[in-house]
């Protein structure tokens, strides 16, 4: 067997892997990488960037019927799924191609072959020229997360976010099982491609982490976009009538079905966790356990990203992969989770960053909150985009602590948010900054302002 040494093994070469491991080679660390598909992992693969690429589709199709008010006249004849699907194949190969040249840049070793941890100094990769051992003085596990599939009866019927993706031709109509972040998602895209949608979700809300309100007005208007929902539904099978899916589920005492061509399942992901029976690892709820510093109860090896569990974010785990490389490598470095965004991709997106007003009461905070109106803003309404709001959190003495949007460029506005929350900035500092008119973020502004009793805009 080949046998190679190194200062850092790397097993799984997605948002956590890949940053872990250029974070480590910027340090001066040889470094070696093992992922056994493409790299770049699930959110540029399967996940972040192609459903990106599809949205923009899906948004395209949206100006197209809204183009009338603009007194421009057309029509959409048809669309081609498959021109659309290679478009978005075009884009994840380009980015792919350009994370595999950034990592030769860095010199880092990439293994391609499945990894199998052997001891906390030890993985074996297969490759397809055969197995090589790599012995490490330290590891870092970034095996990531997959679709979980319910135990019901007929789940192999059902498509996984990876599946649908690869859909060259568009359902007549689509069950989505789950109404989560990649429920919603896929809804959006679909439903503006004329697919009929409909969402079943256990829950009798949305979103039943985030605001409340927030959670109710995207409902709303996504109803009003033609998605059906059914709430508070357990689903209980799925059958096959022929050429559609016959998906039973229960209401209350009641249970009933929904017929669909095609059917997705987004019921949450499972952690790739159960594959290191080698190590004595410390595993909770299927996500290993780390501390603020990315180690696990083994020593020398640590975990970062979806496999350690929290919220599943690509950006997230981009932040825990560094963490992790740097304490490898001798840094003293623990990650503050306080100020993490998180946004949805829906039409009109929902983004958030730190605490909801009732997070903040549950943490004995009595929370001082300023909203605003996108119907209020003009830049808003210059875009035909006058639907959301957005609410900003502070604690007793003004320090921003969370904020919510929802509206058009939502993830983009975040940023400022995301900036206020991690700094600690007060309210009135960013009433009393200037920004750009007419601009989306002056809603954040006059959110601000209204905290610290300065509102412009509001009666
Ligand atoms: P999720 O946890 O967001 O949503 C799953 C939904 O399925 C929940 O609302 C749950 O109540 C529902 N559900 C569970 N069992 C059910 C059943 N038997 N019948 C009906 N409904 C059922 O998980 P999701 O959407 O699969 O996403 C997984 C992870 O990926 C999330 O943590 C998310 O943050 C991340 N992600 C992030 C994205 C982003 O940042 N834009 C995009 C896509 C995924």
């Amino acid at each position: 067997m080949e046998k190679r040494t190194t200062n850092i093994a790397i097993l799984g070469g997605g948002p956590a892997g890949y940053v872990a491991a250029i974070r480590a080679a910027q340090l001066g660390a040889e470094v070696i990488l093992i992922e056994e598909k493409a790299l770049g992992g699930v959110c540029l693969n399967v996940g972040c960037i192609p459903t990106k690429a599809l949205l923009a589709t899906a948004s395209l199709l949206s100006n197209i019927s809204s183009a009338k008010e603009h007194g421009i006249t057309c029509e959409l004849k048809s669309i081609d799924w498959s021109v659309a699907a290679a478009r978005k194949d075009r884009v994840v190969r380009s980015q792919g191609l350009g994370l595999e040249q950034l990592l030769n840049a860095k010199n880092i070793t990439i293994i391609k072959g499945r990894g199998r941890v052997v001891s906390a100094h030890e993985i074996i990769a297969e490759t397809t020229e055969g197995e090589v051992s790599i012995h490490c003085r330290k590891m870092i596990l970034a095996t990531g997360s997959s679709p979980k599939i319910l135990p019901i009866p007929g789940a192999e019927l059902a498509l996984t976010s990876d599946d649908i993706l690869a859909l060259t031709e568009l359902p007549s109509s689509l069950a989505i099982i789950g109404a989560g972040v990649i429920g919603l998602e896929f809804a959006t895209i679909f439903s503006a491609a004329g697919v009929k949608v409909t969402l079943i979700e256990l829950e009798d809300r949305l979103l039943s982490d985030e605001d409340e309100g927030a959670a109710r007005e995207l409902l709303k208007l996504l109803k009003r976009q033609g998605i059906a929902f059914k709430l508070g539904a357990e689903v209980l099978r799925i059958e096959q009538q022929g050429d559609a899916l016959t998906i039973s589920y229960r209401s209350g005492n009641r249970e009933q079905t929904v017929a669909a061509q095609k059917m997705l399942m987004a019921a949450g992901r499972k952690l790739n966790s159960d594959i290191f029976a080698a190590l004595p690892l410390a595993i909770e709820g299927g996500a290993i356990v780390v501390n603020d510093r990315m180690e696990t109860s083994v020593p020398d090896v640590y975990a970062a990203g979806d496999v350690i569990g929290g919220k599943l974010l690509a950006h997230l785990a981009f932040a825990e992969g560094k963490t992790a490389a740097e304490n490898a490598l001798g840094r003293e470095r623990s990650l503050n989770y306080n100020a993490v965004p998180s946004c949805i991709y829906t039409n009109p997106e929902y983004a958030t960053a730190g605490l909801t007003e009732d997070q903040a009461i549950e943490q004995g905070i009595n929370p001082r909150v300023g909203t605003f109106s996108f119907r209020h803003n003009g830049r808003a309404l210059t875009l035909g985009e006058r639907e959301g709001f957005v609410k900003v959190i502070a604690d007793e003495n003004g320090i921003i602590i969370g904020a919510h949007i929802l509206g058009p460029e939502a993830s983009e506005m975040i940023s400022e948010m995301t900036l206020a929350v991690t700094l600690g900035a007060k309210a009135e500092v960013l009433a009393d900054m200037i920004h750009p008119h007419p601009a989306l973020n002056e809603a954040l502004w006059e959110a601000c302002s209204a905290i610290a009793g300065q509102a412009i805009h509001q009666i």
